[in-house]
């Protein structure tokens, strides 16, 4: 079958480690499914895949892909969840200290097949695309997840979006907005600014700007460069809601006095659960809201996708269909 995989990684030129050729389809072990895709969408974690972080020579070769959707060998159209949770473990995936993401220790969805456990099938209801289902699984259930469980943002509340053009961010926008959030975002690029307002935003600031008010709750993805602003943003009582750390994970100043005087909350989120990516779908048929979706290519033109990617140059999803 037809895979985009990684038999050696480079962490000083991670294209050059990509490969698009054929790939042994894979066996289905008891209790897993395979799933034909019909889509499957890039993330920043297939570039640092690429790169080596979190994937060590000895799982190699390994087929790239968190996220993707498709038909399983009954003809049930599904979206697959990312997250794969030790056999043995119950409860919330996410919280499983040996979990591992599709793509970490099992063999990706940018590919032909994928086999997963049958329980991280999740139904794709029909008025999702392919191309828009297969978005779903790590940048926009992250956001959900940041929205609604750990930060459990309300209607008619404000938050501040950090660096609105990252894939999560853009998320966070357009989810917000629809569950009738007032949604601030800053980025550092006047272009992105404007999206962010096309997206839903209520308005967008330059980063670091002084708001007009302090806000309920601060999405944080971008990390040290923004952190400082972040709990300055906070109303008393309110919370920074964290997934990841782009700019680094070491703020010069972490407003230590501030956090315990405001008597403000750090929550730390990580992707999300099954049920929680079976409501973001449903909440995306009820809401009307779509994955932005920037460039669709066949698997086949995988490299330029992930050359897109690299470049910094997108607005939205990278989609390679089969
Ligand atoms: N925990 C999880 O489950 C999970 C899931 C998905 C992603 N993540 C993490 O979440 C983070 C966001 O990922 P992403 O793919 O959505 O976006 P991303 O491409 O990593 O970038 C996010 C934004 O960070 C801002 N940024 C980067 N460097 C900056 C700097 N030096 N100063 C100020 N802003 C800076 C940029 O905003 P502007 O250019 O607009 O200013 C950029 O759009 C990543 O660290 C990723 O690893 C975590």
């Amino acid at each position: 079958m037809l895979a985009a995989f990684v038999t050696r990684t480079d962490a000083d030129d991670p294209l050059s480690a990509l490969q698009v050729a054929e790939r042994p389809a894979p066996d289905v072990p008891e209790g897993w499914a395979r799933v034909r895709l019909k889509a499957a969408s890039l993330n920043h974690h297939d570039l640092w895949s690429l790169r080596g972080v979190g994937l060590p020579d000895e799982r190699l070769p390994m087929i790239l892909g968190c996220d993707g959707a498709g038909l399983d060998d009954d003809g049930n159209e599904v979206i697959v969840h990312a997250v794969i949770s030790d056999p043995d473990w119950k409860g919330d995936e996410t919280l499983d200290p040996r979990r591992s993401l599709l793509s970490e220790l099992h063999q990706g969805a940018l590919a032909d097949e994928v086999i997963v456990p049958k329980s991280n099938l999740v139904p794709k209801p029909a008025g999702l695309s392919w191309e828009e289902a297969a978005c779903l699984p790590t940048a926009w259930l992250t956001a959900y997840r940041m929205l609604f469980t750990q930060g459990q943002v309300l209607p008619g509340q404000t938050i501040l979006v950090q660096g609105a053009g990252g894939g999560v961010a853009t998320a966070l926008i357009a989810l917000g907005r629809a569950a009738g959030v007032r949604v601030w975002a800053t980025s550092r690029d006047e272009g992105k600014r404007t999206r962010a307002v096309q997206l839903g935003a209520d308005r967008a600031f330059e980063s670091g700007a002084r708001l007009p008010e302090r806000v309920d709750a601060v999405m944080e993805t971008v990390g040290a460069a923004t952190w400082s602003h972040s709990v300055k943003s906070l109303k008393s009582g309110g919370a920074i809601v964290i997934c990841g750390a782009t700019s680094g994970a070491a703020p010069k100043n972490a407003e230590l006095n501030r956090i315990f005087f405001l008597q403000l909350r750090v929550l730390g989120s990580t992707m999300g659960t099954r049920e929680e990516l079976g409501r973001l779908a449903n909440f995306l048929l009820t809401s009307g809201v779509r994955p932005r979706i920037d460039t669709v290519l066949p698997l086949e033109r995988a490299r330029e996708g992930f050359e897109k990617l690299a470049s910094g140059d997108v607005v939205g999803k990278v989609v390679f269909t089969r």
